[in-house]
């Protein structure tokens, strides 16, 4: 049968980068917990079909525009997921795959996170498959590691787990999406794919000497941002936030290569929202692997904040999101 799912991207408030040391790469077990926020604005549909007569797996992905998208290693990898899903079913055949975006792919706006929670749900159902949601939530995650997290809207935590198999390696929802309303409010400085990968990215951290700390640390923050989120406590929330942020941020600047994702818009829109939260604006920046800044405030403020973005030369546009549901799956 012929499944459809949608699921939204998420972006990190504590963030998750580095791999579990020795585990097998298939698995792709994250070093460290997550918490993030489901984004309602950025979402991905997938539709997938086992069949007969099919030669080879059969995948579409489409931008916003409904364009093609020419890209053999994302293939590759929708592909390897598919393989996982047949494994796990003992489903023999191949599939034909349509995918959207309704957002530009692979420029730090998370779009594997949705992809892989959309594909992983689509695929699992059309394969006979009745995952309860922790374990879509496992089975996302050796897509993309942030993907396990977009199976849950709201407030959602990953843990890192300690299970050599990643039976414990899976996301939970915090708080839903009217326990608090917050607003994100992108500023997109450049859309165009980035050349490092997140996955390439993290392996190379893992040689920079401050990735030791960087793991160390980062039970603290998830811990802190918990009880910021339970207790509404937008203060800590933003501190936290650009605290995580930053500090994954010098893990990649210190890579061999350093990895600067950054570019000079970038910047001034991370000096634009300090310059806001100065001023009195509840307001806080978290960046991803790509050059966009990701605000986030509750969402009285999201109009001035896209405004004040938005007038930043370097911005391109800007998108106000309010936070994203469960991701859905349902018959095509
Ligand atoms: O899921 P991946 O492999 O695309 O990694 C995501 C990494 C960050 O977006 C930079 C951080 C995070 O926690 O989402």
């Amino acid at each position: 049968m012929k499944f459809n799912a949608r699921a939204h991207s998420n972006f990190a408030l504590v963030k998750y980068w580095g791999k579990r040391p020795g585990a097998s790469p298939d698995l792709n077990l994250p070093a460290v917990g997550s918490v993030s926020l489901t984004v309602a604005a950025l979402a991905t549909e997938t539709t997938v079909e086992f069949a007969d007569g099919l030669i080879r797996d059969e995948v579409e992905l489409l931008d916003e525009t409904g364009t093609p998208v020419d890209n053999l290693a994302a293939i590759e990898r929708v592909v390897a997921h598919l393989d996982r899903v047949r494994a796990m079913a003992s489903e023999t055949r191949n599939a034909r795959v349509r995918s959207q975006n309704d957002f530009p792919m692979g420029a730090g706006l998370a779009s594997s996170a949705s992809a892989f929670a959309a594909l992983t749900l689509a695929a699992a159902r059309s394969a006979g498959l009745n995952l309860d949601r922790s374990a879509a939530s496992r089975l996302a995650r050796r897509g993309s590691g942030s993907a396990a997290r977009s199976l849950f809207g709201g407030f959602v935590e990953m843990q890192c787990g300690v299970q050599p198999d990643g039976s414990d390696a899976s996301a939970m929802r915090l708080a839903d999406p009217k326990h608090w309303d917050l607003n994100v409010v992108i500023a997109i400085t450049d859309a165009s794919a980035k050349a490092v990968g997140s996955t390439q990215g993290m392996i190379d951290s893992e040689q920079s000497a401050f990735f030791g700390a960087w793991v160390e640390k980062h039970d603290d923050d998830v811990k802190a941002m918990k009880q910021a989120i339970q207790t509404k406590d937008f203060d800590r929330l933003a501190d936290i936030t650009e605290h995580s942020c930053l500090k994954m941020h010098a893990t990649m600047f210190t890579n061999k290569p350093g990895l600067i994702y950054w570019n000079p818009a970038t910047l001034e829109a991370i000096h634009a929202v300090r310059a806001l939260r100065a001023k009195g604006t509840p307001v806080c920046f978290t960046v991803d692997a790509g050059p966009q800044v990701k605000a986030i405030c509750p969402a009285e403020h999201a109009d001035s904040v896209a405004n004040a973005l938005g007038a930043l030369p370097g911005v391109e546009r800007v998108i106000k999101s309010t936070i994203g549901y469960d991701a859905l799956v349902a018959a095509a």
